[in-house]
């Protein structure tokens, strides 16, 4: 085993934050992880995924397991459909191109999200009116307490809204090793009626989408809207969309009543934490390296050396603020490592 040390996490983590991890193990079999669990001498561990939805903001004195699992295998299948078993380490928008290049449906509108495929269940990713809890059919996980693998049914991960079993009561304890789709063969089943696809696609000409058509339309809108980790540091969404009851979305509404909203249940509503913070001025704004993306305000970036206690602490300034002027709580979606 090649345990490497002081070894920088900057390629490691989608917002470019310069840290270094003390211990540092790259995780290529299930074999290795159990016995990178079972070292004696060393000190905690902290699972590296693809590193896309974290917030580092010191050096980790841990020992580092970058989860490199490989492989994707077709478990079974039938007329209509697939049951696509895929390691943890994959590239999630990868994955997606292989499934779209054999016309397997289900993932066209999570195109190029970024992270690998064992975070995917973790916040349960999804865009553009669906969720990965929608092509789930199971996952593997490691039992940190016994080096046991554990199979997780759809239930059995408490999916909701970016959230999961394993960012609760299983955090800390389960490591992803893969995941199982359920993908369509035939007869796909298309999401077109979320946000701007419909219109995108008028804009190609394409009456009657492929499931092709549809990721080409979501790359648009997400090239158009999201930047790009190569090119500016960040970790996607930087805050949930607050999900608040009646009685709090009808004082909002009344007093703003333009803005966007979604009704999630009978008394509950959605309100873009990207509308609220770009009303208190913050789009496009700039503290150092640390700043707000200009053409979607949910997102923070990394301008080039920005820490991750400035990024933080820019986050802090946009809670309060937006908790001062709506009286509305956001909380973060990305996982912050203090
Ligand atoms: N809006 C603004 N200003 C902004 C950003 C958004 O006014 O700066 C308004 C938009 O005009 C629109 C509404 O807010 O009326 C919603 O915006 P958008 O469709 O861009 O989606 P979102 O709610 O901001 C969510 C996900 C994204 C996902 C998109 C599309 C969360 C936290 N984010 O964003 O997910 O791509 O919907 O489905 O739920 C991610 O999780 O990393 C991510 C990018």
């Amino acid at each position: 085993m090649n345990i490497l040390q002081n070894i920088s996490l900057e390629p490691y983590n989608t917002f470019g934050i310069a840290v270094n991890a003390r211990f540092f193990i790259q995780i290529n079999h299930v074999k290795e992880l159990r016995e990178a669990l079972e070292l004696k001498g060393y000190p905690e561990r902290f699972i590296l995924g693809g590193g896309s939805n974290m917030l580092l903001t010191h050096n980790l004195e841990a020992l580092v397991l970058h989860i490199d699992l490989r492989g994707k295998t077709i478990v079974s299948e039938n007329d209509t459909q697939v049951f696509l078993k895929v390691m943890a380490g994959e590239n999630w928008h990868q994955l997606v191109l292989w499934t779209l290049e054999r016309d397997y449906g289900g993932l066209e509108n999570m195109s190029l999200i970024p992270g690998n495929t064992g975070t995917a269940p973790i916040q349960n990713i999804g865009a553009y009116g669906v969720e990965l809890k929608d092509v789930f059919e199971g996952c593997e996980a490691l039992d940190t307490q016994d080096g046991s693998l554990r199979w997780f049914t759809p239930e059995e991960c408490e999916f909701g809204y970016r959230d999961s079993y394993f960012k609760n009561r299983g955090k800390g304890r389960y490591i992803l090793v893969s995941v199982t789709l359920k993908l369509t063969k035939v007869h796909h089943k298309l999401n077109t009626s979320y946000g701007a696809i419909e219109s995108e696609l008028a804009r190609n000409g394409v009456k009657e989408p492929s499931i092709k058509d549809i990721a080409k339309a979501v790359i648009a809108i997400r090239k158009s809207k999201l930047p790009d980790p190569e090119i500016l540091g960040n970790s996607g969404s930087f805050f949930k969309n607050p999900v608040v009851d009646g009685k709090t979305f009808g004082q909002f509404i009344k007093k703003h009543p333009d803005a966007p909203h979604y009704r999630v249940s009978k008394d509950r509503f959605k309100i873009p934490a990207g509308w609220l913070i770009e009303q208190c001025g913050f789009k496009g704004k700039r503290y150092g390296d640390a700043g707000v993306h200009s053409k979607q305000a949910l997102v923070l970036v990394n301008h080039g050396k920005a820490t991750g206690r400035e990024i933080l602490a820019l986050a802090h300034k946009i809670m309060d603020q937006v908790r001062e002027t709506f009286a509305i709580a956001i909380q973060p979606e990305v996982n912050i490592i203090e």
